[in-house]
Parts: structure tokens; C-alpha cells; sequence
């Protein structure tokens, strides 16, 4: 990740040299910054020569006047303002970063349209911070391994203006520890896998010390005095061994019962001895998604000290095949006590998360756990990359998540759970088998995850679709989305914060 901008917030008036970024709405009225600009009609004179129109993002990119100091003026359409919700202003944000790609220094005016001289409405603080928190997202590049930069692109710093100033400062200061945690999610993602082993991964997650977080990570043996064997099983076929990090923010009342996210972070799965097909498997670097969301989410809590007690464990193996890897038919005993026939050694996310789940629970007993894994292809068939897969044992915890992810576009999509999919991983020969059959794929994955969870109320997101290789948008431009920061960190600020 290079050339992250400066992005600051700031009430005082519009630069009179450089580069300046003003609205108008999709019928062309212009904002009071850009009528400023206007004195001359020049800009309205290229709006007809260009015949644009001010539909939501689109961009006229005009020479200043002569009688003007400034370079350039960029024009940004809002279309209907009364249609814009909170995720629009990310959107803009990401507009208006990529229309400033090779700029140096920019101001960006933020003030609405005004509609037959009538007082406009008012951006609000967090409708600010999220522009900004667009623009830092749109700059994300994963170019750590290009030795040649094509564009030597200059550093962008960029002053976003607004009236409610010392309120949108505070929350971009929030929002923009967020933006980190997303971007650090990203970077894990995209990595590869000869970089990103376990022990990598636990190392960089050891990082979130320095924002006060306690880590503490798990190897090799500690992990066998835990009974951990069905994670074990999965890590036996690689020569890098597993670690499990426990990632703990304190940020609430010394007694409040901790909220508790666990993450999936198969650094590489090659599907074990039921090896996947050569075709695509280097996606499977991507495999540690949700691992890597919940690394991001703490970075998140902690950047911002979130008013919250919260645990993160994420569990690191790699599945490779190897004459000591497990064989389809071997049964392995979780750390529960409950024993799992592993029919499939490519269904090994689960087999982790069993482990880590039951651990997460004893440990820490937290009011909630939620999950996140890249757990199966088939959520990709049911939501495509649109929705994450979401099951769970608890209404209200679901709809807190729902809620959440309309407001973030984090999108999640309830899936069932039901006594008569659970009997489907009933197996002959032990407690359960660790695939169910053809059908309802995603949802005997689930089913198998709640039997690791006893009465807490729990949730898992199912990731495989929104981790990694969604549809590129204005606020991604990486193949590693960070799926579930943003998310995440909503759900724990309107919900659980003290
Ligand atoms: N990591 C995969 C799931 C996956 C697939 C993630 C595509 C991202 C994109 C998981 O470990 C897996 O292999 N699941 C199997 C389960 C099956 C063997 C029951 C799958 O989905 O095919
Ligand atoms: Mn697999
Ligand atoms: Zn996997």
C-alpha cells in the first residue's frame, strides 16, 4: 500500500490557487462554491457545451476561468439529493478520488446545491467524514510487489471543506481509523501465501499492541494441551505450523462481558488429499478472509477506543497434502469432546472453527460470538458476491446484523437452521461428519458450526462471495474487498458501545 493520501477536514473558504472539487445535482444546480466560480458563466458555458448532466458521480473536469487563480475545476453531479443516503457519500468520496488521480493538492467543497435560491440542505458531520473515508478506501492499491510503478503517482493531500467542521474532524478521526482497519484487512488478503504463513499472519496480527490491544498467540503445543486436535488434524499435511491469536481491546467496564468475533485463516487451501482443481486454486490465498476481518475490526475498536470489551481470535493452518496430512475417513476428536469423521479433507474451515469457537466460549464467556470464513463455494451459487451467508441461533443479533449492513453496504443475507438439516452431518461412524452431501452445502456447513457454540448467542458469516474477488466499486479498487470491517464495526458502535 503506497501513496496514501492526506486527507484533513477543515471550515475554512475555498483555496484560491490549485485544484477545487464542487457539486451541483443532477439538474444542474450548482452549489454555492461552485456559483462562486461561476462570476463569468464560464462554467455554466461548459456544462452546455458539454451537454452534462449532474446524475450521481459523474465528473466535468474543466480548466479554470482566465480571471481565476486556480488551476483546475472539477465538477461532481449528486443527481437527486433527496435520494442520497449514508453510503452515497463513501461513493462520492471514491468519485472524487479517482477524478484526482495525478493531482498533488486539492480542496474538496463540501456544500449542497442550492435549488432556486433556497437555503440547501446541510451536510452533516458524518456525512463529511464519509466522503473522506470514501477517498481513503478508492487510494487502496495492493502494489507491494511491483518493482516498477507505472505512474511515480505524487502523493495526494486533500482538504475537504465543510461548515460543521469540528464535528465532521471528530468523525473522520473514527471513521478514519475504521478506513485502517479495512485497508490492514486488504493488505492480509491480497498477500500471498509463501508470505502470509501462520506464524506471518499471527506476527501481524501481534502488531495491534502497539494501539493497546492484549495479543497472545497460541502455538503448535499449547494448542495440543488444549485438545485442539481437529484444528490440528487440518494443520498436519504443512511444514508451517498453526497459531492461534487472541486479540483483546479493553475498552468498556471492567466487568462487562466481552463481545467476541472469531475469523477463519486458512492461509492456503490447496483442499488437503481431496486436492481442488488446478483452475483458480491461487484464490485460496484469500482463504484467511475472514481471519483478516477480524484483525481489521480490532484495529478498528482500538484506533478509535471503541467504548467496548471485545476478543478477536483468529486460527491460522495452512491444508496442504502431504504424507502426514489427514485422509478422507479419518476421525478426529474437537477440543469439545465431540468427535468428527472428516469425509472431505477440502472442508476444513469448519474443523478449525470448531476448535476455535468452543475455545472462544469457555474462555471467554461473551455475550455474543460471531464468526467470519471464506466457508463455502456453495454461498457463492446462493448470493453470488452481493450478500454475505448469514446463520444464526439469535433474531435480535441477526437483525442488529441486517441493520448494520444496509447502513454500511456490507450486506448480509439470512440463511436457515433447522433441526432437519442438522441430522444431514449425523455420521455412521462418529458424533458427525464434516460435510453433509450435495445439497444445501452452505447451510450443513452452518449447522455443523452451531453444534461448537452451546446457548450464546452466535452468528457466522459466510464470506466466500464478499471477501475477495467481488465486483470492483468506487470504494475498492483491490481484489480483497475487507468485507466485514466496516460491517462489524457498525454493529458494535449502534449496539454495543457503553
Ligand atoms: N475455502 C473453501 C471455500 C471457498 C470456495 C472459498 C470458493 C472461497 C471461494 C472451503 O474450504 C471449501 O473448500 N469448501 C468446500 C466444502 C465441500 C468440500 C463440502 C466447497 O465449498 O467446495
Ligand atoms: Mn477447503
Ligand atoms: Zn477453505
Amino acid at each position: 500500500m503506497t501513496n496514501m493520501p492526506t486527507i484533513r477536514i477543515t471550515a475554512a473558504a475555498a483555496p484560491d490557487k490549485g485544484t477545487l472539487v464542487v457539486l451541483c445535482d443532477g439538474d444542474n444546480n450548482l452549489s454555492k462554491s461552485a456559483q462562486a466560480l461561476d462570476a463569468s458563466g464560464q462554467i455554466s458555458r461548459a456544462i452546455k457545451a458539454a451537454a452534462f448532466k449532474g446524475g450521481f458521480g459523474k465528473v466535468l473536469d474543466l480548466v479554470a476561468p482566465a480571471e481565476s487563480a486556480l488551476d483546475r475545476i472539477i465538477l461532481v453531479g449528486l443527481g437527486d439529493v433527496s435520494t442520497l443516503g449514508e453510503y452515497h457519500w463513501l461513493r462520492l468520496g471514491g468519485k472524487v478520488r479517482s477524478a484526482l488521480i495525478g493531482v498533488a493538492k486539492a480542496a474538496v467543497m463540501l456544500d449542497m446545491p442550492l435549488v432556486d435560491g433556497e437555503k440547501p440542505a446541510s451536510f452533516g458531520a458524518r456525512d463529511a467524514a464519509g466522503v473522506a473515508q470514501g477517498m481513503q478506501l478508492a487510494s487502496y492499491r495492493f502494489d507491494r510487489y511491483k518493482t516498477k510503478k507505472k505512474d511515480k503517482a505524487k502523493t495526494l493531500n486533500v482538504a475537504v471543506h465543510t461548515k460543521a467542521a469540528s464535528a465532521a474532524k471528530k468523525a473522520w478521526a473514527d471513521q478514519e481509523a475504521v478506513g485502517d482497519g479495512v485497508m490492514f484487512a486488504r493488505d492480509l488478503v491480497n498477500e500471498p501465501a509463501n508470505v502470509l504463513t501462520p506464524k506471518e499472519f499471527a506476527k501481524r496480527a501481534s502488531a495491534l499492541k502497539k494501539l493497546g490491544c492484549v495479543v497472545d498467540v497460541l502455538n503448535e503445543k499449547e494448542m495440543k494441551a488444549l485438545k485442539m486436535d481437529a484444528l490440528l488434524g487440518v494443520a498436519r499435511g504443512s511444514r508451517n505450523p498453526p497459531r492461534m491469536a487472541i486479540i483483546r481491546w479493553k475498552g468498556g467496564p471492567a466487568k462487562q462481558k466481552p463481545v467476541a468475533f472469531v475469523g477463519k485463516g486458512v492461509t492456503f487451501d490447496t483442499g488437503g488429499i481431496s486436492l481442488k482443481p488446478a483452475g483458480g486454486m491461487e484464490d485460496m490465498k484469500g482463504d484467511m478472509g475472514g481471519a483478516a476481518a477480524v484483525a481489521g475490526l480490532m484495529h478498528a475498536l482500538a484506533a478509535r477506543k471503541a467504548k467496548v470489551n471485545a476478543t478477536g481470535i483468529i486460527a491460522m493452518v495452512e491444508n496442504m497434502p502431504d504424507g502426514d496430512a489427514q485422509r478422507p475417513g479419518d476421525i478426529v476428536k474437537s477440543m469439545s469432546g465431540q468427535t468428527i469423521e472428516v469425509l472431505n479433507t477440502d472442508a476444513e474451515g469448519r474443523l478449525v472453527l470448531a476448535d476455535a469457537l468452543w475455545h472462544c466460549n469457555k474462555k471467554f464467556k461473551p455475550q455474543f460470538m460471531i464468526n467470519l470464513a471464506t466457508l463455502t463455494g456453495a454461498i457463492l451459487v446462493a448470493l453470488g458476491n452481493q450478500h454475505a451467508g448469514l446463520f444464526s441461533n439469535d433474531d435480535e443479533l441477526s437483525e442488529q446484523l441486517a441493520k448494520a449492513g444496509q447502513d454500511t453496504n456490507e450486506k448480509v443475507w439470512r440463511m436457515p437452521l433447522t433441526a432437519e438439516y442438522d441430522k444431514m452431518i449425523d455420521s455412521k461412524n462418529a458424533d458427525m461428519k464434516n460435510i453433509g452431501g450435495r445439497h444445501a452445502g452452505s447451510i450443513t456447513a452452518g449447522q455443523f458450526l452451531q453444534r461448537f457454540v452451546g446457548e450464546t448467542p452466535w452468528a457466522h458469516l459466510d464470506v466466500a462471495g464478499t471477501a475477495m474477488g467481488s465486483p470492483q466499486n468506487e470504494i475498492n479498487k483491490s481484489w480483497a474487498s475487507g468485507y466485514g470491517v466496516r460491517l462489524l464495526d457498525r454493529l458494535v458502535a449502534d449496539c454495543y458501545e457503553s
